[in-house]
C-alpha cells in the first residue's frame, strides 16, 4: 500500500468514527487524541516520510497537512454543535414540574361502595350472582308468569330460548334462598340489561343492588323503615321521597320510590320493593308458613344521577374524561 493509500484509508477511518461514535464532547476528545494527539495516527504517518523517496517528501508533507486541517475543521463543527445541543438539554430546575393525571374512582363504583357501606351498617351481607342466567332464575322462579309483558323480546336479551342476559338482581334472590337456609340477609349488587328505548334515564345496560330479608317475623313497616333509614343516610334527613303503591309479581305487597328531582321538577322512581311473593318462597323451599321477608331492587344510576345533580344515564358509559375528572 503506497503511502498516499494509507493517507486516504487514515482518512476513511476517520470519517466512519465521527460519524458513527462521536456522542459527546468527551468522545471527540478522544478521537481527536487518537488522530491529532502527539503519538497519534497522523504523527505515525509523518514518521513514514523519513523513509520516502526524496522526490515523493513534498508531495506526501502537503497531503499529510492538509489531512490534519481537515481533520481539525471536522472536530471544530461538531464541538461546536455539542455545544449548541447541551445547552438545550440543561435542565432549567426553575420550571413548574409536570403533573401527572392520576385516574379516579368512578362515579357508578363510588355510589355503589356508599350503597354497601350503609347497608353492611344495618347488619346485611354482600352477595353476587350471575349476569347471564336461565329463564327460570330470572322470570319463572320469581313468578313471573310465560305470558307476563317482562319476558317480551323488547325488554329482555336473550342468549337463546332459555338463556337471558339478566333484566334484574332479582334472580340472585332464588340462587340465595336455593342454596341456605333461612334467616338470610342480603344485598347484591350487579349488571342489569333491558332492551328498551334509550333515554336521558334509561339505558341497555345499568346498575342495581337487590336487597333480601327472610326470617320468621318480618313486617312491611320494617321494609319502610330499613328503606328510610337508607335513603335519609344516602340523601341526607331534606331529599323528598315517597312510597308509591305497585306491582312486581314476586312480591305482595308491592310498593315503589320515587325521589323528588329538583333539577327537572319531576318524580324518579328509583326502586321497587315489596314482601316476598309466597309462591317464591314455595319455589325455593321455604315454607310460607313460618318464613317471610321483604326484597328490595334500586337503580344505581338514578341514585347517583339525584346525588350528584348528573341529567344524563349516557354520561356513566360514555368514558368522556371531563365528565369523569369532576369525581375525582
Ligand atoms: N326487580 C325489580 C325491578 O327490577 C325491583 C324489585 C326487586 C321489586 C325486589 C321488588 C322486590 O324492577
Amino acid at each position: 500500500m503506497s503511502v498516499f493509500d494509507k493517507i486516504e484509508s487514515v482518512r476513511i477511518d476517520f470519517l466512519a468514527e465521527i460519524e458513527s461514535s462521536a456522542d459527546s464532547s468527551d468522545d471527540l476528545e478522544q478521537i481527536k487524541n487518537k488522530f491529532l494527539g502527539r503519538k497519534g495516527i497522523i504523527a505515525g504517518l509523518f514518521d513514514l516520510m523519513t523513509n520516502a523517496k526524496q522526490k515523493d517528501k513534498p508531495l506526501i508533507g502537503k497531503s499529510l497537512n492538509s489531512l490534519k486541517l481537515e481533520l481539525r475543521q471536522l472536530l471544530d463543527e461538531k464541538s461546536k454543535y455539542f455545544l449548541n445541543n447541551t445547552e438545550k438539554k440543561y435542565i432549567d430546575l426553575t420550571l413548574p414540574g409536570k403533573i401527572p393525571r392520576i385516574g379516579s374512582i368512578h362515579i357508578l363504583e363510588k355510589t355503589l361502595t356508599e350503597v354497601k357501606n350503609i347497608f353492611k351498617t344495618i347488619g346485611f351481607s354482600v352477595a353476587y350472582g350471575p349476569d347471564v342466567d336461565d329463564d327460570y332464575h330470572n322470570f319463572s322462579a320469581l313468578n313471573i308468569p310465560e305470558y307476563h309483558p317482562a319476558r317480551d323480546m323488547q325488554d329482555t336479551f336473550f342468549i337463546d330460548k332459555n338463556i337471558v342476559l339478566r333484566t334484574h338482581t332479582s334472580n340472585v334472590q332464588i340462587h340465595l334462598m336455593e342454596n341456605e337456609n333461612p334467616p338470610i340477609r342480603y344485598i347484591v349488587p350487579g349488571r342489569v340489561f333491558r332492551n328498551e328505548a334509550i333515554s336521558y334515564k334509561s339505558y341497555c345496560l345499568f346498575h342495581q343492588v337487590e336487597g333480601i330479608y327472610i326470617n320468621k317475623k318480618v313486617s312491611f313497616s320494617q321494609l319502610k323503615g330499613c328503606l328510610e333509614y337508607f335513603i335519609k343516610q344516602m340523601f341526607g334527613h331534606n331529599k323528598k321521597m315517597r312510597f308509591r303503591p305497585s306491582y312486581f309479581p314476586f312480591t305482595e305487597p308491592s310498593a315503589e320510590v320515587d325521589m323528588w328531582d329538583e333539577e327537572r321538577k319531576e318524580w324518579m322512581e328509583i326502586l321497587g320493593c315489596g314482601m316476598v311473593d309466597p309462591n317464591v318462597l314455595i319455589n325455593v323451599g321455604y315454607d310460607p308458613n313460618i318464613w317471610h321477608g321483604y326484597a328490595f331492587g334500586m337503580g344505581i344510576e338514578r341514585m347517583a344521577m339525584l346525588k350528584y345533580k348528573i341529567n344524563d344515564i349516557r354520561l356513566f358509559y360514555n368514558g368522556d374524561i371531563r365528565f369523569l375528572e369532576q369525581f375525582s
